[in-house]
Formats: C-alpha cells, sequence, structure tokens
C-alpha cells in the first residue's frame, strides 16, 4: 500500500487548538453543556482568584464517566462529529471539553466518579509541548486535587482548569487583577444567562456562578403584558423541522427603568433585535439579522425565536464554538420574510406605540392588515379579518355586499404575491384531483364574474379563472370540468 501512518507532532497542534476562536464566555458555555448532557440537576462554577494564576472549576451530580469514558473524554476529537447524536444532545464535534478548556488555560484536571468509582485524567499542555508528545496524566497533581470539591452522591464530574495564561494572563508580566478578574466572571455569568435560559426554565437544572444562582434572561419579556408575540410556525427545510415565532417587545413607556434595563441586555436594545438561534434550547447567537438586514433603532423592539435540532447541525452549518450558524438558502427566504414582516410592527410601535392604553390585554396584532400562518407546508399571509375597521364595514353593509366582499377577500389573500411564489408548476392534459372547498370556490367565483357581466361565455371564464393567482395549481381542463360539472349558466 502506498501509506505512511504521520503522527501530528503535538506542540504546533496544541496551538491551534488553542486558536478556534472561544472566548471566555463561549468557552465556559461548551463545557456547561457537557454536564447538561450528562443530565446534571445542579452544576456549580467556580473563579478562583489566586494571586498569579486562577482556577476555574466546574463540578455537576452528572452521569460520570468510568475510567474507559473518561479515557475516550480526554482524547483530542473523542466522537464522530457525523455519528447521530442524542434528541437534546448539545454536544457536537468530540472536541470541546479539550478546546474550551484549552482556550482558558494549560492545564485540564478531571475527576470523576461512575457507580461509586472514581477516575481521573490530566492534560498539561507544558508538559506535552516539552515532549513534544500526546502524554496524559493519570493522576491530578495534589495541589489541584486540593481546590476540587469531592463528589457527593454516586455520581458526578468536577473538572478544573488552571495555568490560566489565555483567561487572565497567568505567567506573564500582564496578569489581570482581582477587580478585573471578577468583572470578568460577572461578564461571563450574564452570557450563561442568556445562553442557558430557555435550558433553565425548561429542564431541571439549576447553576451556579460563585454562590449566585442564574437567573434566566428571557430575550422575549414573555411574561410582560405588553409584549406581542406570533404565532408558532413550522417548516421543514431539507428535513428537519424548525420553529420560529417572533416577539415585538413593548414600546419603552410600558416599561419601568428595571425592565427596560435587563431587556436591554449586555449589548443595548438596539444590538440585541434579530435573530435568536436555539439548537436544543441553547441559545447559539443572537443580536442580528443573520446579514439578511441591516440593524435600525425602529427595528429594535422585534426578535424572533428560531429553534433547531441538532440534526440540522451540518444544514445550519453550526461551528465548532457553538456560537455562529449559517443559515441554508431556502431557509433564508422564509426568515427574511418573517422578519420584514416584525420589522414593520416594530416600526409602528416604535413611532406610534400602536399598543395603545389598553396596556393590561395582550396586544396580538390586531391592527395589522396582514398576519403570517403557519403551517408544515410553509408560510402563509393570511388576512386579518378581525380588523376593526372591516369589522365597521361588515356591520353596515347587507348580506348580499358582505358576502361579495368576503370573496374579494379571499382572492385577495390567495393572490398575494408572497403566497404564490410557492405554488407547484402546473402539469398540462390530466384532470386533477381538487378538494370540494377548491371547487366551491371556482364555482362561487365563476357565478360572480358572470352576475357582474365581466365574462360572458365559457371560453372567457376559463381565460379569466387560468390567469387567476388564487387557481394557479389547476390547469385548464381541471377547471374547465368543475364549470360544466356545476352547469354554470351564461345568462
Ligand atoms: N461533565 C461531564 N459528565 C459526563 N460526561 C462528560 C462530561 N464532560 C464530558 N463528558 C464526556 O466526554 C465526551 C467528550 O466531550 P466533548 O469533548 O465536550 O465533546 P462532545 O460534547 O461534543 O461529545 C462527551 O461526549 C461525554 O461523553
Ligand atoms: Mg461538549
Amino acid at each position: 500500500m502506498n501509506i505512511i501512518l504521520t503522527q501530528p507532532s503535538a506542540t504546533p497542534v496544541i496551538q491551534a487548538l488553542r486558536s478556534l476562536g472561544y472566548n471566555a464566555g463561549t468557552a465556559i458555555a461548551d463545557l456547561v453543556d457537557n454536564s447538561i448532557d450528562a443530565k446534571a440537576s445542579k452544576i456549580v462554577l467556580e473563579f478562583k482568584y489566586l494571586r498569579n494564576d486562577g482556577a476555574i472549576i466546574i463540578s455537576d451530580n452528572g452521569s460520570g464517566m468510568d475510567e474507559e469514558m473518561l479515557q475516550m473524554a480526554m482524547n483530542i476529537g473523542s466522537k464522530d462529529p457525523r455519528e447521530n447524536r442524542q434528541p437534546n444532545e448539545l454536544g457536537r464535534f468530540g472536541m470541546g471539553l479539550k478546546t474550551a478548556s484549552f482556550s482558558l488555560g494549560k492545564r485540564l484536571s478531571v475527576l470523576t466518579k461512575y457507580n461509586g468509582d472514581y477516575a481521573q485524567r490530566c492534560w498539561d499542555l507544558d508538559h506535552v509541548s516539552q515532549c513534544n508528545e500526546w502524554q496524559l496524566f493519570t493522576k491530578i497533581p495534589d495541589e489541584i486535587k486540593e481546590l476540587m470539591i469531592d463528589i457527593e452522591g454516586d455520581s458526578g464530574t468536577v473538572i478544573c482548569i488552571d495555568k490560566l495564561d489565555r483567561f487572565m494572563g497567568a505567567g506573564t508580566e500582564n496578569a489581570i487583577h482581582t477587580q478585573s478578574f471578577f468583572t470578568k466572571v460577572r461578564r461571563i455569568h450574564n452570557h450563561l444567562e442568556f445562553v442557558f435560559h430557555s435550558i433553565i426554565e425548561h429542564n431541571n437544572v439549576q447553576i451556579i456562578l460563585n454562590e449566585n444562582v442564574l437567573d434566566p434572561w428571557d430575550p422575549f419579556m414573555t411574561k410582560h403584558p405588553s409584549t406581542l408575540e406570533g404565532e408558532t410556525q413550522v417548516f421543514n427545510i431539507n428535513g428537519n423541522r424548525i420553529i420560529a415565532k417572533y416577539y415585538v417587545l413593548p414600546h419603552a413607556s410600558f416599561l419601568n427603568e428595571q425592565e427596560y434595563k435587563r431587556a436591554g441586555g449586555n449589548r443595548g436594545w438596539r444590538d440585541h433585535q434579530g435573530f435568536y438561534i436555539y439548537r436544543e434550547n441553547r441559545l447559539l447567537h443572537y443580536g442580528d439579522w443573520l446579514g439578511m438586514l441591516q440593524k435600525d433603532t425602529s427595528s429594535q423592539l422585534a426578535r424572533i425565536r428560531i429553534d433547531l435540532p441538532n440534526t440540522a447541525d451540518d444544514d445550519w452549518q453550526v461551528d465548532i464554538k457553538k456560537s455562529a450558524v449559517i443559515p441554508p438558502d431556502n431557509a433564508k427566504i422564509r426568515l427574511e420574510s418573517i422578519a420584514k414582516f416584525v420589522r414593520k410592527i416594530s416600526r409602528d410601535i416604535f413611532y406610534f406605540r400602536t399598543q395603545g392604553a389598553h396596556s393590561n390585554q395582550t396586544f396580538k396584532g390586531s391592527l395589522n392588515t396582514w398576519e403570517l400562518s403557519g403551517s408544515d407546508e410553509g408560510l402563509r399571509f393570511i388576512l386579518n379579518r378581525n380588523h376593526p375597521m372591516l369589522t365597521e364595514i361588515q356591520n353596515r353593509i347587507d348580506d348580499e355586499t358582505s358576502k361579495l366582499l368576503n370573496m374579494y377577500l379571499k382572492f385577495v389573500q390567495l393572490g398575494s404575491p408572497s403566497n404564490i411564489i410557492d405554488s407547484p408548476k402546473v402539469a398540462e392534459e390530466i384532470i386533477q384531483m381538487v378538494t370540494d372547498a377548491m371547487k366551491d370556490l371556482v364555482i362561487q367565483f365563476s357565478s360572480t364574474l358572470i352576475k357582474l357581466h365581466v365574462v360572458q361565455n365559457q371560453q372567457q371564464l376559463l381565460d379569466a379563472l387560468i390567469t387567476q393567482p388564487a387557481f394557479d395549481g389547476l390547469n385548464r381542463i381541471t377547471l374547465k370540468s368543475i364549470v360544466e360539472e356545476a352547469s354554470i349558466s351564461y345568462e
């Protein structure tokens, strides 16, 4: 065979692995993912400042690992990313434990307990660099073990990262001081409150950071009575079920100072607009329009939740840090149409406070002429039949006029440019299967055209029907059979 087995030399690989672009927040989140995947109900993070160094300790009461599992877990690339993950699993490339830890510091110690038995391993990159080989310690140094809390129950895991050269400049002249250390820790605290808010709300899990319990941050202010909440929309993109739901936050005048500040997150209102992409309930990315639209001040009330299953990873190009996604093209079309719709509502509320004075009743957007509606077949725009102006018109006209108006509105809806884009191309020559509702619609529409003297005979009628966007899916002979079957008269 024309093959030579090569051993990548350790030192340069380390440098590459340490430079994948994690920041402290994304790195810690990746480690918390592992504890959640291990079904932990309590995850405790400790950031210790130790003068010239520091230590980050994460302990959980999850499933733990036996010796063999731990050995696998410490391997660089322990699971094939193409392998199907459990539903709800947050892991992705089998790299996070190592790459996230090494982006913070040079030593990673793992102590774990499985059915009462302990196992331990320790990577020290100083040592790996020195011998230029992937030598893994089977024992954690005593001074580190002292820092690690004992695992109380039958199972659980504690990891400790120290030699924090990246996180705090340990071992260099620029080691950060206590105050900046804890400012950094505060930012991580906030980041975790964002990333895991939905998991904390849905699952039975508590996350504690330096003795403070994480308080889930709800970007959509779902509990506020003036928040506008769209319908849940489900669509199928390349075999994955994607769920979208839009929210328009209340106008600032409806919020007290504390609510206003909290909803502004860590970046401010303007930089929190846009899509919030979740993978298995864990927030991956937020605060922009994914390159499709520009941010602007009047759109700052618009936030759209998108939920992806982990089977969509490849399709949406979820990156190794689980902090970025690139939607596939066919998803972009849908996302953009929702975005434009929601931005418009945001603009109206931002400028005109259209939520009105009835602030203790949830406003469902009833002043919009169009509403988005979703089903497995895709998104559709439907006319808002409860618009107060339309109700008023209906009250003022007689029954017959009302029927005519309703039919007209039905056609406006069916003919809406955004609804006909996806309609299938018509096959000629065969009589198609048509639902009774569709037949009725053809017949009603035909009778109206005849009554209004728009058409005088079958030929003209069919010419008119075939050009209607509402009947786009039907071919001529099908339409002909419907009108003939109904024996429409042309008098
Ligand atoms: N806190 C933990 N508790 C139990 N098992 C863990 C924990 N952290 C990591 N593991 C195990 O180590 C494996 C590798 O973790 P990681 O490198 O983060 O990759 P991934 O999460 O993508 O599988 C995990 O799949 C899991 O089996
Ligand atoms: Mg992981």
